[in-house]
């Protein structure tokens, strides 16, 4: 089964825009989970300007499903995943002003890097995931570092499917490959839509999970929370 993890960080910029509660981050959160959601997703960055770590606190005890933590291991990251304890940490290179997300790790660089930081988070029992392409290479660096789990990054996935399904997923399908002979659990993320998602997930009946947020958010605001999520899953079946 392919869990789907709902990003809420586009829910806390809502929240954020005008200062209050509404909507309220902790609500929504439990609310995908009654709706059918795996898991919650979160992204704190530096400047907090969508989910702050005061949310990141509120949500552990609350969560009943996998709560994933994402983000760039910086001190404050680093410190923050320990203290919380999530099920899952997926370490993302971004830099504190990036708008989001924009491209895997080069891990072959960052390999003593990621193999110190990925230890920690190890001893303290939580499972760890590296955003990465779908370059061979970057993948068996992954596994060198000692990532539990690649997600892999589906924009240009996302962007190509459009034009030609096929051509866009196939690289996709050839790095869920490398990743399984390695023995790495598999997560994917990024543009995912309900447009995109059945062929992804078709092609790759074996992924762990993926981690959506900006467009079932916006789907949400026309079909509703709950159906959005069930509609969600049924591309996942
Ligand atoms: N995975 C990672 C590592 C991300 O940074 C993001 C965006 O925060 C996502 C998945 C979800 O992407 P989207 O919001 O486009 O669904």
């Amino acid at each position: 089964m392919t869990k789907l993890s709902v990003n809420i960080n586009k829910v806390a910029t809502l929240r954020n825009a005008r200062g209050g509660n509404v909507p309220d981050v902790l609500k929504v959160a439990q609310d995908c989970e009654r709706f059918g959601a795996d898991g919650i997703t979160v992204h704190p960055r530096p400047d907090e300007r969508h989910i702050r770590k005061s949310d990141v606190y509120a949500l552990r005890p609350l969560l009943r499903t996998e709560f994933n933590i994402e983000g760039y291991p910086s001190r404050e990251f680093i410190d923050l995943v320990l203290k919380v304890k999530p099920h899952q940490v997926t370490l993302v290179p971004d830099s504190p002003t990036q708008l989001t997300s924009n491209a895997g790790w080069d891990t072959k660089e960052n390999q003593a890097f990621l193999a110190e930081v990925l230890d920690a988070f190890k001893q303290a029992g939580i499972r760890t995931s590296v955003f990465v392409s779908t370059d061979a290479e970057m993948i068996e660096y992954a596994a060198k570092a000692g990532a539990d789990r690649v997600e892999l990054y589906t924009e240009p996935y996302a962007t190509a499917y459009p034009k030609n399904p096929e051509e866009a997923v196939a690289p996709f399908v050839e790095a869920a490959k490398v990743t399984r002979r390695l023995g790495l659990g598999l997560n994917a993320g990024h543009d995912l839509s309900l447009e995109n998602l059945n062929f992804f997930h078709k092609n790759i009946p074996w992924l762990d999970e993926v981690s959506i947020g900006h467009a079932l958010i916006c789907d949400a605001l026309y079909l509703g929370l709950q159906r959005t999520i069930q509609e969600y899953k049924n591309c996942l079946l």
